[in-house]
């Protein structure tokens, strides 16, 4: 037990400050496992009474143990260590919440749109309000440094304020009748229960890129957050209580991924499924859903190209390349997988990538001045690792990095690798790690053609002070997100998603909304008869 209790001098530096003091007790506390987690939990409501710390699942408003009293363990990826035991739920829990969610839809979906836009917005106020807690759960379960974690609480919240928003703009249409009798009108109503299956690596802002717009549009939701992450979602679930958002209306059950992902998809209750996470998951979440046709965004793979010109300010293109590729340790759906360098510019990119590159520092999340934390487990390296090798037996060339960290653990060190081609492995497969693999190309028809050789379509980043080609290579790359002379556009208020086997459906902005709507054609006859 004592072991469980140390917290590494790395983190209780960077927790110095009064507040901070607080949280490490706090953290010291969710060291241990359920029966300990009582009492971190009376510390947790110390801070300013937020009562974050939830190891159970939510059904109906009901913080639950799983039925037959089964936990499961979440770590810490950057030391190891358990952090705390929560319920491991499987289909009878998933059913149940199910159930809830289908009769909280009753009235939800009835109240007035400027009625769910008050809920929401309070759950906004109520995420930031608690910014610094939810960013140390984030490191803590995730393993991204908390300035990061500060970012993705912002991102997340915006997803919920930026639905709160919209919830008042979702409007019909009429339509104007080819028959001088009638009438026609487009309405736009909620879909139903919706199964939001969210991955580790945004263990807040996945959710609420999905709940957000569900929520707004009146549809009831059953969370299934990561097992590895599902600290920060219970977190969240609790702040949507603490708003006032009715019960039922938020669900979570987590632990069994295949038990709870089969309840969801085999319910016909359940009227939509949005996932984001690997491709494999997707097709069979896609292909169960088809006995239910229910509808499905999926946010899946990608394998982003990152394009860099002659013509690039060398500058801009190495900031947004790191930004690009070394985000959240490289484990992003939208960062860089290759990275295709003109020839002409090649070896001063090469250089001034290495020197950014190895002033990143690596080590723990909570450390001061950090930039790349662990990943987020031993599977995670050991792909890395087998990509690298992969590369490196057919002619590719290490010039930084290309092993584990010796901060032990799952730190791998920050990697570049020169004289990558586009059939090897690493290019072929998505590495979710820290490792940018060098392509050379000639001209601006190759790199679109290379960019475009995969199945993939997330998302796509090109260097260049042309505008004409900046349009040109935009028009031509088959991804569903591009960025010009930027490596990080995400934003709740464009839309996300992919091409080809990236996915279906968008999330955030306006677009996000209709994937929780149904459109209802209605046609009044007869209007000249009293
Ligand atoms: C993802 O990795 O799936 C999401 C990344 C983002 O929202 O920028």
């Amino acid at each position: 037990m004592m072991a469980a209790l140390k917290i590494s001098g790395s983190m209780s530096t960077a927790l110095r400050s009064s507040n901070y003091l607080l949280s490490a007790k706090f953290l010291m506390q969710i060291h241990f496992t359920r029966k300990m987690s009582t009492d971190a939990h009376s510390i947790a409501s110390q801070l300013n009474n937020s009562g974050l710390l939830r190891t159970q699942g939510l059904i109906g408003g009901q913080w639950r143990d799983a039925y037959d009293g089964k936990t499961i363990k979440v770590y810490n990826p950057a030391t190891g260590e358990p952090i705390a035991d929560v319920a491991c739920m499987g289909g009878r829990e998933t059913n149940d919440a199910i159930s809830s969610a289908f009769d909280a839809f009753r009235s939800w979906s009835k109240i007035t749109a400027a009625e769910r836009s008050k809920f929401l917005r309070k759950w906004y106020d109520l995420l930031m309000a608690h910014k610094e807690e939810l960013a140390q759960l984030i490191t803590l379960e995730q393993g991204k440094p908390l300035t990061e974690s500060m970012g993705e609480v912002n991102y997340g919240a915006g997803f919920i304020e930026f639905a709160s928003e919209e919830a008042k703009r979702i409007y019909g249409d009429i339509i104007p009748a080819p028959l001088s009798d009638r009438r026609l009108f487009v309405l736009k109503q909620p879909v139903g229960v919706v199964g939001a299956i969210t991955p580790w690596n945004f263990p807040l802002a996945m959710i609420t890129r999905k709940v957000g717009p569900a929520l707004a549009c009146g549809c009831t939701v059953v969370i299934k957050p990561s097992e590895l992450t599902p600290l920060t979602a219970l977190a969240a679930a609790e702040l949507s209580i603490q708003a006032g958002i009715p019960a039922g209306v938020v669900n979570v059950v987590m632990g069994n991924a295949p038990d709870i992902g089969d309840a969801l998809v085999a319910s016909p209750q359940v009227r939509k499924i949005t996932f984001t996470g690997s491709t494999a998951v997707g097709k069979k979440l896609m292909a169960g859903s088809a006995e239910t046709v229910k509808k499905v965004s999926l946010e899946l793979g990608g394998n982003a190209p990152c394009i860099v010109f002659d013509d690039a300010d060398l500058d801009v293109a190495v900031k947004g390349t790191l930004a690009a590729k070394f985000r959240n340790s490289g484990q992003t759906c939208v960062c860089a997988n290759r990275i295709l360098v003109q020839e002409g510019i090649y070896d001063k990119f090469a250089n001034a990538l290495l020197d950014a590159v190895q002033s990143m520092k690596v080590g723990d999340g909570f450390s001061e001045g950090v930039a790349q934390g662990p990943l987020i487990n031993e599977a995670a390296v050991k792909k890395v690792d087998s990509l690298i090798h992969d590369a490196t037996s057919k002619g590719a060339k290490v010039i930084l990095g290309g092993k584990r960290h010796s901060l032990g653990s799952t730190f791998y060190e920050p990697t570049i690798i020169s004289d990558v081609d586009n059939e090897m492995r690493i290019s072929r497969e998505e590495a979710f790690g820290p490792v940018a693999p060098l392509l050379r190309f000639k001209t601006e028809e190759d790199a679109i053609r290379i960019a475009n050789d995969t199945n993939a379509g997330l998302g796509s980043y090109v260097f260049t002070n042309s505008i004409q080609r900046s349009w040109r290579v935009a028009e031509a790359l088959e991804y569903g997100l591009v960025g010009v002379n930027e490596g990080v556009i995400s934003t709740e208020v464009a839309p996300f998603g992919g091409f080809k086997q990236s996915g279906l459906g968008r999330e955030g902005s306006k677009y996000g909304m209709d994937e929780y709507l149904e459109i209802k054609y209605v046609c009044l006859g007869n209007m000249n008869k009293d």
